[in-house]
């Protein structure tokens, strides 16, 4: 296997189990292939936590098959959460694809091309490696200066709509050492920003023997010299303790940003989904976060037309975003998912139910971050220099509250923290003035 190509659907998760597999793959002396069309092996690295994202899958392994039928000797692996959540079924609906294997089944690549070699069958692997999570993997990281590191993988959480528990397994904890060992390796190679990757970040630590939590690891983190920035996604606002309030409060290098998804306004709802928070716990954690960091930004995720959401419990989630006034939202039509508890729930929407809900959240939510924004004008603020901008004139960079700007500067303050003062807002970028 000389040469392969990774194509990635879905989360953050995913993304840098794609940089891991570039980084396992390279280590054996195979070569990236940037064209689709030229490589030797393609990886399709895939997302279940919609439908949608399995139709894509499913479209872009109809474009691969055509593909093969060209070049018989292209080998086509599935990897990540449909793989987990199919199995050796995949092969009965796509029998031209060669390897199947799980999230955590990784570790094991170079051992299932080699079977691959000299073995005519599809090769599936999705046992799961119980002990993936001590494992060093190597890792091909996409971006120079900010870089995901894992720090536990699973969610034991089983909120109704939700696949991950059942193909991410149980939550299990890397050793802090070992995370903190990872953070100094990366500052060594230049990178400034760390962005510590969990289904249910609030949880690390639960299973290890050493006594240790989410907030001590930020603080071991914190310590690290020459990182400058820190980020974290997911939280669970249920586990989102006041130690944590004052983390983000207290450690400099712990941005002031923070991602805690709602996912519904109304407790019936929030009940039916077994978020096991209400609304009113949630708004007092959103006060406490708000008094003892008074710039956070906040985002959060939404879901609407989930089963049973009568109209006066989706009027609920528009107040609920009217109250807090997140920076951003992502919202998702409430999707049917394979073994999840919500599919035998009463009261499942249309489309057109979703569909219009979906659509009113997204304006209520565009209007507030536009507001939101322009609030910033004027306002100096810390930029991480990244790049060029998109439209490749200006630079970007990403503020401490993760809002991204864009500014003239010359091209080696890229990998610097410069300050910059706004001059515009939009609804997805700022624009800026570097400051003298
Ligand atoms: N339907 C719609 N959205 C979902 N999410 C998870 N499962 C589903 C589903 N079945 C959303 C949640 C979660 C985000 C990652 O994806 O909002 O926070
Ligand atoms: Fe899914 Fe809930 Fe776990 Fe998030 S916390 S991964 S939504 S089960």
């Amino acid at each position: 296997m000389k040469s392969f190509h990774i194509i990635t659907f879905g989360c953050q998760m995913n993304e840098h189990d794609s940089e891991r597999m570039t980084g396992i793959l390279e280590e054996q002396g195979c070569i990236t292939s940037s064209v689709v069309e030229h490589a030797d092996i393609v990886i399709l690295n895939t997302c279940s936590i919609r439908e949608k994202a399995e139709q894509k899958f499913y479209s872009e392994l109809g474009r691969l098959k055509k593909l093969k039928d060209t070049r018989p000797g292209l080998k086509i692996a599935v990897a990540g959460c449909i793989a987990q959540q199919e199995g050796a079924n995949i092969l009965s609906r796509a029998p031209y694809v060669d390897m199947v294997f799980g999230p955590s089944d990784i570790s094991r690549l170079p051992a299932m091309i080699e079977r691959k070699r000299s073995w005519s069958l599809p090769v599936v692997d999705v046992a799961g490696d119980p002990d993936y999570h001590r494992k060093r993997i190597p890792t091909t990281r996409t971006d120079r200066l900010k870089a995901w590191v894992s720090i536990m993988y699973g969610c034991d959480n089983y909120c109704t709509y939700c696949v991950v528990p059942y193909l991410r397994g149980r939550e299990r904890s890397r050793l802090p050492l070992e995370i903190v060992r990872e953070v100094r390796e990366l500052t060594r190679k230049g990178y400034k920003e760390v962005t510590l990757l969990g289904q249910n970040v609030n949880s690390y630590g639960k299973g290890l023997e050493e006594d240790t939590n989410f907030p001590s690891l930020l603080g071991m983190v914190n310590n690290v010299p020459d990182i400058e920035r820190i980020r974290f996604v997911t939280s669970h606002p249920r586990d989102l303790s006041d130690g944590l309030i004052a983390t983000l409060r207290d450690f400099p290098k712990v941005c002031e940003s923070l991602h805690l998804p709602v996912q519904s306004g109304s407790n019936d709802i929030l009940s039916a989904m077994n978020r096991r928070y209400t609304r009113e716990v949630y708004l007092g954690k959103i006060k406490r976060l708000r008094e003892a960091v008074p710039h956070i930004t906040l985002t959060t995720d939404i879901i609407v037309g989930f089963p049973g959401e009568q109209e006066r419990d989706f009027e609920m989630t528009m107040d609920l975003l009217e109250e807090v006034q997140y920076d951003g939202i992502f919202a998702f039509k409430y999707s049917k998912r394979p073994g999840t508890a919500a599919l035998k729930h009463d009261g499942h929407l249309s489309d057109d139910i979703k569909e219009k809900r979906l659509a009113q959240v997204l304006d209520l939510q565009g209007k507030i971050t536009s507001r939101n924004n322009e609030k910033l004008i004027n306002s100096v603020q810390e930029v991480l220099v990244d790049g060029l901008s998109k439209k490749g004139v200006t630079l970007s960079g990403r503020t401490r509250g993760n809002k991204a700007v864009n500014f003239d500067a010359p091209a080696h303050l890229i990998g610097s923290l410069v300050m910059v003062r706004i001059t515009a807002a939009g609804i997805n970028s700022l624009t800026g003035q570097l400051c003298e």
